[in-house]
């Protein structure tokens, strides 16, 4: 609770480290005194208290040893071929049964590719010029059709693009899903603090506030109310996925099986990464417990180390697509009990210093992550998924995973479902691209195109003024 008095209101912030907020107090306006104490009764101190400590002692402890998780490969042995089998079937009926919520958390600044609004409103469909969420939402009634699920679209945002979101979706007209079937959802925004620990303004009356990263999902869930509704449902498992991969298949039946018939309450999908200076992410064991391990904690010769076939030992590739059983959300965030670690990035803020004085000020921001909730779970599936058919990322505005990466990945893979059908494909344009679009309600990978095909007697393309569309 915020003090009621000034006086009290100067304790209560000078207790926390944070007096520089007052210092100002009378020379701001009625108005802005007003706008501040609202700011000011958003925080939680305590909180705020934990994070200074945080910044003074990380309390971060290098893992000694690695392992890489146990991965259910692209390559199958007999036997789990027949497995893949049986979980394609399990998946399916539990998307026919509707057990699954679809999460997607677009709650991020989008600070690389620098695009003004939402990242999900970015344009990624090569023909039709489609938007992220246009995408994903193109996605999820694919599962609708396929496989009869009712839709429960979770859909995070965090306060700095909840309303721009939430108006591209009712410009879209929800994207033809039904307005009841989209829940949105916001994220806790947190300070961020210059290097003593000192909260930054962006004006007088103003914090410098960023949302808390994926990893505020989980709580986001519950404390907005998300994981009752969920339930009052029949929802059982969460699909996570990320708003800027427009190859993510969030109602893939196989890893939904695999994930339900190991009784795991948190998996993820894996690409197997090559080269060993790729800047990724890899999932496996630190110190026995499984999570993402960053590519600058990993030693050096574990980095490059191969195994007799010629692929990198660690190369399980995180690219942030998991299942998640709803009841290990409940487990982990009751009574406030997640307790996920931090993670500081180091920025230069764009506000005011302590003293009031606008600048680029030395600072941090503060997340957690998603997938550090690994750790906590009991099972845990790990699925290799091929990387050219399911993950092509909008983060850079150029250069690796930036909107041309993106197109040429999205094109090629409709060009392997052209070609896998046996259907002519389109000359390439200048630049080496496929100008050519597969809308996935008509097919997400090679077998249904075929099958869209074959029953259709030969699909045909519309032409767009950017090349052929299949819809
Ligand atoms: P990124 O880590 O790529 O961050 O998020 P970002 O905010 O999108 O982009 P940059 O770093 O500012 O350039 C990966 C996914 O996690 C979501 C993003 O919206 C994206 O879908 N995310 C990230 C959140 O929902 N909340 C956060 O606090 C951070």
């Amino acid at each position: 609770m915020m003090p009621e008095s000034k006086s009290d209101l100067a304790a209560a912030l000078e207790a926390a480290g944070q007096d520089h907020l007052m210092g100002t107090w009378s020379d701001l306006s009625v108005e802005e005194q007003a706008n501040l104490r609202t700011a000011l009764e958003g925080l939680d101190l305590d909180q705020v208290q934990r994070l200074r400590e945080h910044l003074r002692s990380p309390n971060e402890h290098a893992a000694k040893s690695f392992e890489p998780p146990l991965t259910f490969p692209l390559g199958r042995s007999t036997e789990q071929a027949a497995r893949a089998e049986h979980a394609i079937s399990i998946g399916k009926q539990l998307l026919r049964e509707s057990k699954v919520g679809f999460v997607l958390v677009a709650g991020g600044q989008g600070s690389r590719l620098g695009f003004n609004g939402p990242k999900g409103m970015f344009g990624v469909g090569p023909v039709s010029g489609l938007s992220l969420f246009g995408w994903h939402a193109a996605r999820l009634s694919a599962a609708q059709r396929r496989h009869g699920t009712n839709i429960a679209w979770f859909v995070m945002t965090s306060s700095s693009n909840d309303g721009a979101t939430r108006s591209f979706f009712e410009d879209q007209d929800v994207f033809g899903l039904g307005r009841q079937n989209v829940h949105f959802f916001t994220q806790q925004m947190l300070p961020a603090l210059d290097q003593e620990g000192r909260i930054v303004r962006t004006a007088p009356d103003a914090l410098f506030l960023a949302p808390n990263g994926h990893g505020g999902t989980l709580a986001a869930l519950r404390s907005e109310g998300m994981l009752d509704l969920a339930a009052s449902l029949g929802i059982e498992q969460f699909s996570y996925f990320q708003v800027d991969n427009p190859l993510v298949r969030p109602a893939d039946p196989l890893f939904l099986g695999l994930h339900a018939l190991a009784e795991a309450d948190m998996s993820s999908k894996v690409v197997a990464k090559d080269d060993p200076g790729e800047k990724v992410g890899v999932l496996g064991l630190a110190d026995g417990r499984l999570g993402c391990i960053e590519y600058s904690d990993l030693p050096g010769d574990l980095r490059t180390e191969k195994e007799g076939d010629g692929s990198l030992r660690f190369r399980a590739g995180n690219i942030a697509v998991h299942m998640i059983r709803r009841d290990f959300v409940e487990n982990l965030t009751k009574d406030g009990l997640l307790d996920l670690p931090w993670h500081l990035a180091q920025k230069n803020l764009k506000g005011l210093d302590a003293q009031g004085n606008p600048g680029e000020i030395p600072g941090v921001k503060f997340e957690t992550f998603v997938f550090d909730a690994l750790g906590a779970a009991a099972n845990s599936v790990t699925l290799e998924v091929r990387r050219e058919e399911e993950f092509s990322p909008v983060k850079n505005a150029e250069g690796p995973d930036s909107p041309s990466t993106c197109r040429q990945a999205l094109t090629e893979s409709f060009g392997n479902m052209l070609r896998a059908a046996g259907v002519d494909l389109p000359d390439r344009d200048q630049d080496g691209t496929l100008p050519l679009e597969v809308d996935p309600r008509v097919a997400e990978n090679e077998s249904e195109f075929c099958a869209a095909n074959e029953s259709a007697g030969g699909l045909k393309a519309l032409k767009g003024e950017h090349g052929w569309l299949y819809r």
